[in-house]
């Protein structure tokens, strides 16, 4: 339904009027969802099934986008390079864990591309006083496509000469119907008020339209699209694997079920990750978790650190991981107790922690894909051995439709 209409259904179908009782006339639209999503299917609960999907979801949002170790967006989005080389600066815009997603992109399209790119907030947005014009492109994520914020800052773009694209997993959403392009995560309905699976698919999308901005303005080396690439179609097998460990992500989260609090340090490609993960456990399980840069622990929240807060390390094993090796030492000085991530065959990882969660090796640039889903599970059991309401938290809305 647009704005200001009323429906009338029956069983002969559904008739739209204006506040007038004028007839609207609508077309219909075909969307791809099936009854049977919207169970739980055999789950204890929807956010469980919905991890669960991950790997078909992100093997669904590849389909059609990317061929031959090459991506191509050319059917949903008709750019031209000329086009391109007019947008000096993107602007990443949502809320939430979509804005997160937004971060994760950001940094990606960072490593392989020359973007100049923010990432804001739409709350912040809409009201700061940022440069926004014909030579932006901004690009709205959002689940829903409902969330105020979020289409009022896409408005506010549009307005301003921005050339606006919208991310979002519900076709002819408000955002969806407003925006003049767009690309669909086809990652079906989300019922868990904690966003999952949709998360995993934003970024799969992000992760291809960067590649394909860059390849469009010319800077894209063809190695790293075709590593790159290789590697997202990779991303399911690797997910499917973490969750056959899902048993010994559930150990780790029962030892520490009863914990005050969590800190959540990352570097890099690791911050990102480490934000969802912290919001996972806040929305799902009430317990307070925050997430900082692992560098910024001593300007201020290591004051925070002692036995009682435990402190989960994303550790890769990349060129930063000397780097937060250090900040976990500094943790474990605090007698704060570690929890790991870290990349499987990390010998030296059982020196700092009895609690790894390892995850299988990928592209140094994709470890989000792989770090944000045992978190997923972590945040999940935590709340379900604290017997939180899992798929409707307190205090949230699947969709936040006010400011
Ligand atoms: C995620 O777990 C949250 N429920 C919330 O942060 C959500 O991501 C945010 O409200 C944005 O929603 P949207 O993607 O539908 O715009």
């Amino acid at each position: 339904m647009d704005d200001d209409e009323i429906a009338m259904i029956s069983k002969e179908g559904c008739i739209f009027y204006d506040f007038d009782g004028n007839r609207h006339e609508k077309e219909s639209m075909h969307l791809d969802w099936e009854a049977a999503m919207t169970s739980r299917g055999g789950y204890p609960h929807f956010m469980l099934k919905e991890i669960h999907e991950q790997p078909d979801v992100v093997a669904h949002t590849l389909l059609g986008r990317v061929a031959s170790n090459s991506v191509d967006l050319s059917h949903e989005l008709a750019w031209t390079p000329e086009q391109i080389s007019g947008w000096k600066k993107i602007h990443f815009v949502a809320c939430g864990t979509s804005h997160y997603a937004t971060m994760v992109a950001a940094r990606i399209m960072e490593e392989v591309g020359n973007f100049e790119i923010r990432t804001e907030v739409a709350s912040e947005y809409r009201y700061r006083n940022i440069p926004i014009g014909p030579d932006t492109l901004a690009v709205f994520v959002s689940q829903s496509g409902e969330t105020a914020d979020t289409l009022h800052a896409a408005r506010l773009a549009k307005a301003k000469g921005a050339k606006c694209l919208v991310v979002t997993n519900v076709r002819g959403s408000t955002i969806h119907r407003e925006v003049e392009e767009g690309l669909i995560t086809p990652a079906g309905p989300e019922i868990g008020v904690a966003a999952t699976k949709t998360f995993m698919a934003q970024i799969t999308v992000l992760t291809l339209l960067g590649l394909y901005l860059s390849k469009l303005k010319n800077d894209l080396c063809p190695e790293t699209e075709q590593r790159i690439v290789a590697a997202l179609m990779d991303i399911p097998a690797k997910l499917a694997s973490i969750l056959d460990r899902e048993k010994e992500i559930e150990a780790v989260a029962r030892n520490f079920a009863d914990a005050r609090g969590f800190f959540f340090i990352g570097r890099g490609l690791a911050y990102p990750p480490a934000l969802e993960g912290a919001l996972k456990l806040k929305e799902i399980s009430y317990l307070h978790a925050e997430a900082y840069p692992a560098g910024e622990m001593k300007h201020g929240p290591i004051a925070l650190l002692d036995k009682d807060l435990p402190v989960v390390a994303l550790v890769p094993k990349n060129d930063l991981w000397e780097k937060t090796i250090s900040n976990i030492e500094e943790s474990m000085a605090r007698n704060s107790p570690i929890i790991a991530v870290a990349t499987e065959g990390d010998s030296d990882i059982g020196h700092y922690s009895k609690n790894v969660i390892f995850t299988p090796e990928t592209e140094p640039e994709l470890f989000p894909f792989i770090a944000v889903l045992p978190l997923q599970l972590f945040a999940y059991y935590i709340a379900r051995q604290r017997g939180c309401d899992i798929d409707m938290p307190r205090n949230l809305a699947k969709s936040v439709t006010v400011e």
